[in-house]
């Protein structure tokens, strides 16, 4: 087992995780620091992995908390867990938020790209997290069945962001009944990360 095979392997994993909607790391938990300085973590889709860049990312909401708090702190921490691999990967990053409602253009290549299924949730009536009444979907009347038709996406283009995050640190943990292993690679600065085998 080599550390350049270890890191290897974790950019494939995210990279397929993005093709593949079955994949364990599909789902990660996305932490940030919220704006009273405590934890705050949410699971989201994994959307977007460049290992050149490098760069990993999400889409959400722009009124949702997560983004006011981003602008305030950018740094996140992503834990990824694949369990028949058994192997955990956090990656300690820093974010930028880009909102299509600025005409950002990362912001409005991604949107570009998105089904009309997918846009369904940016059309939402209220602010993430906005205190409601009823046991709300907070979804416009009549789209609570189908995803909008062209055109009637075009209001929640606004309420499209980019969490895109630039990482810094990545640890990768491998369970194994024989004996652990695990291994930790810091991406700062230009060449190659500097790669080190960790105590599990
Ligand atoms: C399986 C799953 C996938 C989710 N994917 C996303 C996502 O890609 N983007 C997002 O903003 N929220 C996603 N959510 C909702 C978040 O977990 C969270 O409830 C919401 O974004 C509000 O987060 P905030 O209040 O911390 O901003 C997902 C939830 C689940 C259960």
């Amino acid at each position: 087992m080599e550390l350049a095979d270890v890191l290897d392997s974790c950019w494939h994993g995210l990279e397929e995780a993005v093709r593949d909607r079955r994949h364990a790391w599909r789902l990660p938990v996305l932490a940030t620091i919220a704006q009273d300085g405590s934890p705050a973590s949410r699971t989201v889709v994994l959307r977007h992995v460049d290992r050149v860049a490098p760069s990993l990312a999400c889409h959400t909401d722009a009124r949702s908390p997560k983004c006011a708090e981003l602008l305030a702190d950018s740094r996140v921490s992503w834990t990824f867990y694949d369990s028949a691999a058994q192997v955990q990967l956090r990656v300690r990053a820093l974010a930028t938020v880009h909102l299509a409602r600025d005409e950002d253009p990362i912001a409005l290549e991604r949107w570009d790209r998105t089904s009309l299924s997918s846009r369904r949730c940016y059309l939402a009536p209220a602010a993430p997290g906005a205190v409601s009444e009823t046991p709300s979907a907070n979804l416009p009347a009549g789209l609570l069945e189908r995803s909008p038709l062209p055109g009637e996406d075009l209001p929640g283009r606004a309420n499209f962001a980019v969490i895109a995050t630039r990482p810094i640190e990545l640890d990768w943990l491998l369970l194994r009944a024989s004996g652990h292993r695990r291994a930790r690679f810091v991406l700062e600065g230009e060449g190659a990360p500097a790669a080190t085998w960790v105590e599990p």
